[in-house]
């Protein structure tokens, strides 16, 4: 079986953490400056890995294998949130290529082909998980075209400054494959408090994000009197906090609802707002509830429509994503090698966060595994693990992609 570098490994991690530094985190969101130098850098470590690599049209990274046989696809992601962790997405490219590397130096593997990637855009800056949906053929090209960051750039500008426009985009090919698998940090406390070191997957998340915009009369703080006004960011917080009551009583026991930004318009203390947005992201595995949920907003926006002074209305979603079982059987090739290496201390778990293998799921036998977060935290600069533990996963990691290669096929 391979055996896996730990030191080069964190060696690795450690480097890809100076792209975009923050403290302890990082701030390299996709497509930008030090995002592009840090995927030249992958790619340059993908071809001293022996992979065929290069950035996509889309920017994703792809290294791929050139040794025969159906492969098995590795992947993460490498871009970060506004104010990101250092391990969230790159845990798990990192694990990829450290496997191709280990598998090259035993003679057991060396002749298996492992492609490794780094999906563009898991984060959402300008359309969540877009790498992979791309991959999959999830996303159509009128999408793209209205994508665009919180600074109302668009991702065909992005595109173009980033010197991408117009090059090859992978696509899936499903025959080349016998299965994707992604590595990842929890994100999340439950490892820590089963005191489990490893995490197998058995299912993740959808997510829905709607975008609400009140319209009412933008006017003086001073001059108009209450009864005359049709405050935007007065009718915000009342339906954001009827949203709170409401989801509260229909929820699933795993719902999670988030309302991430607000927006006031023109945003100036003596000015009562003429227009206000607020973002609502819900997550459950169960897609029926989400639909009940989506339903709940809509009679919200009709309950306040009706009661005035201010106009609501639902903006399309910018993106959704569908919740994913993962594959069975690879996770019993996953639950196989943690027994091997850490017995007694892994467990089954669903994800809460989403990622890129629900994508691959619709296309590939998809599979993932966790390592702890240290306290649960994530997608801020605090996010760590120990570095036993991320050595531990990624020859986790190695094992059952060897064993799946070599006895599953
Ligand atoms: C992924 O980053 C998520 O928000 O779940
Ligand atoms: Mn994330
Ligand atoms: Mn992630």
């Amino acid at each position: 079986m391979p055996v896996i570098n730990g030191d080069r490994l964190l060696r690795d991690l450690e480097t890809l953490r100076t792209f975009g530094k923050c403290g302890n985190g990082v701030v390299r969101q996709s497509l930008s400056e030090v995002d592009m130098e840090s995927r030249r850098w992958l790619v340059e470590r993908m071809a001293d890995a022996g992979l065929d690599a290069r950035i996509d049209g889309i920017g994703t990274v792809f290294g791929r294998s050139r040794n025969p046989g159906k492969a098995l696809l590795v992947g993460s992601h490498t871009d970060t949130q506004p104010t990101g962790g250092w391990l969230d997405g790159t845990l798990g490219v990192m694990y990829g290529l450290e496997t191709v590397r280990a598998f090259a130096e035993s003679r057991e593997t060396r002749d298996l082909a492992v492609d490794v990637a780094s999906w563009i855009d898991e984060e959402g800056t300008f359309f969540g998980l877009l790498g992979s949906k791309m991959f999959c053929g999830l996303v159509g090209e009128a999408e793209l075209d209205g994508a665009s960051d919180a600074g109302g750039r668009t991702l065909r500008a992005a595109l173009r400054d980033a010197g991408l426009e117009g090059s090859f985009v992978e696509r899936c090919v499903p025959d080349r494959y016998r299965a994707y698998m992604e590595a990842h940090i929890e994100q999340g406390p439950w490892l820590e408090e089963e005191k489990r070191r490893i995490g197998v997957v058995t299912g993740i998340v959808g997510i829905r994000s709607l975008s609400i915009r009140f319209e009412g009369q933008q006017n003086h703080a001073g001059t108009t009197p209450m009864a005359r006004r049709r405050d935007a960011g007065a009718a915000l917080v009342t339906f954001a906090s009827r949203v709170h009551e409401v989801f509260a009583s229909h929820a699933g026991p795993r719902s999670v609802w988030t309302i991430g930004t607000i927006r006031l318009e023109p945003g100036a203390a003596s000015i009562i707002p003429g227009r206000a947005w607020l973002t609502l992201q819900f997550r459950d595995a169960d897609e029926a509830l989400m639909d009940r949920l989506g339903d709940l907003v809509e009679d919200l926006v009709r309950e306040c429509n009706a009661c005035g002074p201010v106009t609501v209305s639902i903006e399309p979603a910018k993106d959704r994503t569908a919740a994913a079982l993962m594959d069975a059987g690879l996770q019993r090739y996953l639950e196989a090698a943690a027994e091997r290496h850490a017995p007694g201390a892994w467990m089954a778990m669903p994800s809460a966060a989403v990622h890129d293998a629900q994508n691959l799921a619709q296309v590939l036998p998809s599979a993932m595994l966790f390592v702890p977060s240290k306290d649960g935290i994530s997608h801020a600069f605090e996010e760590d693990t120990s570095r036993e533990d991320i050595v531990l996963g990624c020859q986790v990691f190695a094992d059952a992609v060897a064993s799946i290669l070599l006895e599953g096929t």
